[in-house]
């Protein structure tokens, strides 16, 4: 049975290879990031975001919520990337999510003979014997230029356009320190992780260059 841990930087484009992975090698695959997201979407949506104690109540949010994954576009938006950026330190919440994000992993390489987890500490935490570890990353100013095309806006004036860019660059580098350094679960690559920069590749590339890894590895499956 096959474990694929996926973590790296937001942007860096980890999410677009566990998809692509996911749809060539038939596993399913979970987004782990969108489940903090999801929580603070909620934490948001019940103005709850400012609430004096912010753990207890998205620990008691995370416990409502039904995880299954369907994309929504508004759990990209800025302001719920940074404050799930935020509860993503919390400790309590923490639990309660890998506790979900295991069970996925037995639930699907039971059934589906794999599965392939993304996040910031699949491969440190969640997965720790995953049979291949990837660590993905680019430079801030990529990562900062692929969030702007994603959001799809073509009327921008030039000027517009860079104020916008610095301001992404402002908000993932904020996001990198909150990431990177915190207590629990920070983001560091796993000891024998792939560590794979793709300021210079595209998705494909990425694609191709993991597969490889996978195919040609003389690792054994359990
Ligand atoms: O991958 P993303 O940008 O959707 O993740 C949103 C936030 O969730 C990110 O700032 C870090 C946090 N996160 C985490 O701490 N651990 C994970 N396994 C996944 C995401």
């Amino acid at each position: 049975m096959i474990e694929i841990a996926i973590d790296g930087t937001a942007a860096s484009g980890k999410g677009t290879l566990a998809k692509k992975l996911s749809l060539k090698y038939k596993f399913p695959y979970l987004d782990t990031g969108l489940m903090y997201r999801m929580v603070a979407y909620d934490l948001i949506y019940q103005k709850k975001k400012y609430s004096s104690n912010l753990e207890l109540e998205s620990c008691k949010t995370a416990k409502k919520i039904d995880f299954q994954q369907s994309e929504n576009i508004q759990l990209r938006s800025e302001e719920i990337a940074e404050l799930a950026s935020k509860i993503a330190s919390f400790p309590d919440l923490r639990e309660i999510l890998n506790s979900q994000q295991i069970e996925f992993a037995k639930k699907n390489k039971k059934k589906y003979g794999g599965c392939i987890l993304d996040g910031r500490d699949i491969g440190t935490k969640i997965l720790p014997n995953a049979n291949f570890k990837f660590f993905i990353n680019a430079s801030v100013e990529i990562r900062a230029k692929r969030r702007l095309l994603e959001k799809n806006i073509s009327f921008l004036h030039e000027n517009d356009e860079k104020c916008m860019l610095q301001s992404l660059i402002i908000e993932i580098n904020k996001r990198d320190v909150s990431d990177v350094k915190r207590k629990v679960s920070p983001l560091v690559p796993a000891e024998d992780a792939f560590i794979i920069d793709t300021s210079l590749i595209d998705a494909n590339e990425l694609l191709s260059i993991v597969t490889n890894i996978i195919e040609g590895s003389s690792k054994k499956s359990d």
